[in-house]
């Protein structure tokens, strides 16, 4: 008897010890049916890595890996195979993916400005969607379909797309996507698109409340919320924007949140818990407004962040530091899941 309750305590306290047993952030999310997760770069096929992503994530979106210039650097050739290994690592371990981005004004392939006509832009586009959906058709559940196709003051931005096929090429998309993969989520992703009455998220809203006027498919908005300890943070306006797209039976991704600090206040503690508030509060309302239906942040490590490169003298944008430890913000996460 007593070596039977040795073994059972034995086994119990392996269980405990290995990442299936303990208590996580994702096993948190899951139970509260909060979609929690990051960008994923190369740490996707590192083991550390996959344990970091393990513990945060039910659900990843590739950094880079399925945009054109990853995915189809030229007209015939398919980068399929990193995306296959993520998708495997995240499908073995219950975590969903999501697609980002369909189509974009960035990180292009050359031969696409070949493109001469509306013909040549709907062949290629509609051959892009087949392709991918097809592909991955009940495997990827969430598409950003369209990304940044406003700018700030709220007229269309006039990317490949747009110049071949006018306005018209969002609804094409979405209705060309829906066909493909009936049950996939179909989102168009923004910046500074978090904030009633602010040019770009008014425009938003009201192309998004034309398109559901007209029947086009679309199922949610993503908000980028690439933020900062010292710029302007209104969770009231953003609760305001997420509850009018709430009526109109639009879900929200919050989509790629990282909170940067700038450089020269890196270790004032007003900064970092400027940084706290602004994590925890989005992360509030996410778990608050039911149609919000994800919180993600656009990497994990202030190491290999894309922030510093893009906002210079600003930096710490993340909830890991730059060795690779988790920051205070980590564990509020944590706590405010319970
Ligand atoms: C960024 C990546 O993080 C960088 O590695 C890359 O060099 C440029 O793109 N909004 C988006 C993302 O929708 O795709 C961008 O990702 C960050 C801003």
């Amino acid at each position: 008897m007593k070596k039977i309750i040795i073994a059972i305590t034995l086994i119990a306290s392996i269980f405990a010890l290995s990442s299936c047993g303990k208590d996580t952030i994702a096993k948190r999310a899951t139970k509260k049916d909060l979609k929690i997760g990051t960008a994923f770069a190369s740490d996707v096929y590192d083991p550390e890595g996959q344990e970091r992503i393990k513990e945060f994530s039910n659900i990843i979106v590739a950094e880079n890996i399925m945009k054109w210039a990853n995915l189809r650097p030229n007209a015939k050739f398919w980068n399929w195979s990193d995306i296959d290994n993520a998708l495997k690592f995240a499908e073995e371990n219950n975590i969903d993916v999501k697609w980002h981005t369909l189509f974009w004004h960035q990180q292009n392939s050359n031969f696409l400005y070949n493109m001469k006509t509306k013909e040549d832009a709907e062949k290629m586009m509609d051959e892009h969607i087949t392709t991918v959906m097809q592909r991955y058709k009940g495997r990827i559940k969430v598409y950003d379909v369209v990304n940044e196709m406003f700018e700030e003051n709220g007229s269309f931005r006039e990317n490949i797309w747009y110049k071949l096929m006018g306005e018209e090429y969002l609804a094409h998309a979405l209705t060309v996507a829906r066909a493909q993969d009936p049950d996939a989520k179909l989102y168009l992703n923004e910046f500074n698109n978090e904030c009633v009455g602010h040019p770009k998220a008014d425009a938003m809203y009201n192309f998004v409340k034309k398109l559901k006027e007209e029947g086009v498919p679309i199922d949610g908005v993503g908000m980028q919320l690439h933020l900062a300890t010292d710029l302007p943070f209104e969770p009231d306006k953003i609760r305001a924007n997420i509850r009018r797209y709430a009526e109109l039976g639009i879900d929200i991704s919050f989509s790629e949140i990282d909170v940067r600090i700038p450089a020269s206040k890196f270790n004032d503690p007003a900064e970092i818990e400027m940084q706290k508030y602004i994590y925890t509060t989005l992360l509030d309302i996410a778990l608050t407004e039911p149609n919000v239906k994800s919180y993600i942040v656009w990497g994990m490590y202030d190491r290999t962040s894309w922030v510093p490169a893009t906002f210079p003298n600003y930096g710490n944008a993340c909830i890991y530091d730059v060795n690779y430890n988790k920051k205070e913000v980590y564990e509020e996460i944590f706590n405010k899941l319970k």
